[in-house]
């Protein structure tokens, strides 16, 4: 099928990709010049494991191209997926400016065959006003559905291509048959098909955001009560997590969640409430926001506890990216702290195998060499859990340090080997015993 893909950031890029591999001829248009320059070369704007190798691919064999607006070229798509981004707004809501930019951008080029599907996260009511900006465009009524996309950054391409459900929400079957033609290589393998009405589909994807933040923030309120009565909140996690009603997935304590997902659609959702009048439904959303920042609060004061007054004391974080396999920076944990233990007065080396190119901090020294980023810290913390940072060579990394003390953000360092070539280990969540 001829396919148009509108937004060439993390999930359109990715999504791009994911469906010319299961067989489609895809145009992927983005307003950014630079982006399509990148794309069309064969670079991927972003660090995603396997996703460059997948374009290089599909580029070769002529299945992908990349413009910056539609043509007549786009213009015959059977398909529209709009990838836009919904970036958050300072109250919290999510802005769909350029959503509805796009939709506008598209109502001329649109055939009564066309379908438009909208994929980017939304408040929920946002199809329909999509629709009633398309309404009296034309003199038939263009087709919109919603297809929320539930891909993970470090594992976008696998996710997309094996996604372990299909959810479309349309007004009627029929709207929704050119899509599940589309997907007909995912879903003869039995991958589960939901569908839904549409606002359902916008909602499945927020909440299924704020069921995973919320799971999160729970392991971490419960590591604040165990940093508070001696307990150990992994083994804790490990515990309940065996019950497969709760599940071990999720329940990974540490400095918790960010990125440019489950922070920004958390706040939208509340904004969302709000509006709608059920503000209170999601009161405990803010109170999961509020768990997650403490934890990085958290890490300070475990380094004031340390080092005293963190004037001009040296300090090495180990990962910046949000999560491992990622170069995303956006609500970075790790870069969050820090920035606040900069702010602090402390002289503050990042190093991270993907994400300092993204850093731009003045107050922060960037060093990609772990080793010369270790170099006479007195305080090593552990913000992403890169495998290159799990498995450091504890001893290796002592003979770097001034102290030999490590906050392990993550908690994934293993203790005794790190306690028996000398270190100090401090964990989130775990009161654990240096002797
Ligand atoms: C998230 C969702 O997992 C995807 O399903 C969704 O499609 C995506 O947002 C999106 O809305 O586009 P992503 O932002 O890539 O994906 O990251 P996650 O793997 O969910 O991790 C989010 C954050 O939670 C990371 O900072 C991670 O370190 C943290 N986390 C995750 C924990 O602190 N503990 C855990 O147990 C799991």
């Amino acid at each position: 099928m001829k396919i148009s893909v509108i937004g060439l950031g993390y999930l359109g890029a990715t999504h791009a990709v994911a469906m010319a591999k299961l067989g489609h001829q895809v145009i992927g248009i983005d307003n950014d010049q630079a982006k399509v320059a990148s794309l069309s070369r064969g670079k991927v704007p972003f660090f995603e494991p396997g996703l460059s190798q997948a374009l290089a691919e599909v580029l070769a064999d002529g299945s992908i191209t990349f413009q910056q607006e539609h043509n007549q070229h786009s213009a015959s798509a059977e398909l529209h997926f709009l990838c836009v981004g919904t970036p958050q707004q300072p109250d919290g809501s999510a802005n769909t400016d350029y959503l509805f930019a796009a939709i506008r951008d598209l109502a001329p080029q649109l055939s009564a065959e066309s379908l438009v599907v909208g994929k980017s996260t939304v408040p929920v009511g946002t199809a329909s006003r999509l629709r009633g900006e398309l309404a009296g465009k034309a003199e038939f009524e263009p087709k919109l559905v919603w297809n929320p996309e539930f891909l993970r950054e470090g594992t976008a391409l696998e996710d997309s291509l094996t996604p372990d459900r299909i959810v479309i929400g349309a007004g009627n079957r029929s709207d929704a048959e050119k899509l599940l033609q589309a997907y007909k290589p995912i879903l003869d393998r039995g991958t589960p098909l939901v569908e839904v009405d549409v606002q359902t589909a916008e909602l499945v994807k927020v909440a299924a955001n704020a069921f995973l933040a919320t799971k999160v923030s729970f392991i971490n309120a419960m590591a604040e009560i165990a940093e508070a009565s001696g307990a150990d909140a992994v083994a804790l996690a490990d515990a309940i997590g065996y019950d497969e009603r709760i599940g071990n997935k999720y329940l990974r304590t540490g400095i918790g969640f960010g990125g440019g997902c489950l922070p920004k659609d958390i706040r939208g959702f509340v904004a969302r409430a709000n509006e709608l009048g059920v503000g209170s439904s999601l009161d405990f959303l803010v109170e999961v926001d509020k768990v997650n920042q403490r934890r990085r609060q958290r890490v300070v004061e475990l380094a004031k506890l340390e080092l005293g007054d963190l004037a001009g004391k040296r300090i090495a974080i180990l990962g910046i990216a949000f999560k491992p396999d990622s170069d995303d920076l956006r609500d970075s944990p790790a870069l969050e702290i820090a920035r606040m233990l900069s702010a602090a007065g402390a002289k503050v080396t990042v190093t991270d195998p993907e994400a300092l190119a993204g850093v731009g901090d003045e107050a922060l020294t960037t060093e990609p060499d772990v080793m010369a980023a270790l170099s006479g810290a007195e305080l090593v913390i552990l913000g992403t859990e890169w495998r290159q940072y799990r498995d450091l060579d504890p001893a290796a990394a002592a003979e770097q340090v001034a102290t030999k003390t490590v906050i392990d953000g993550r908690n994934v360092l293993d203790v005794s080997s790190w306690q028996q070539a000398g270190w100090c280990v401090i964990a989130l969540g775990r009161n654990i015993d240096n002797g």
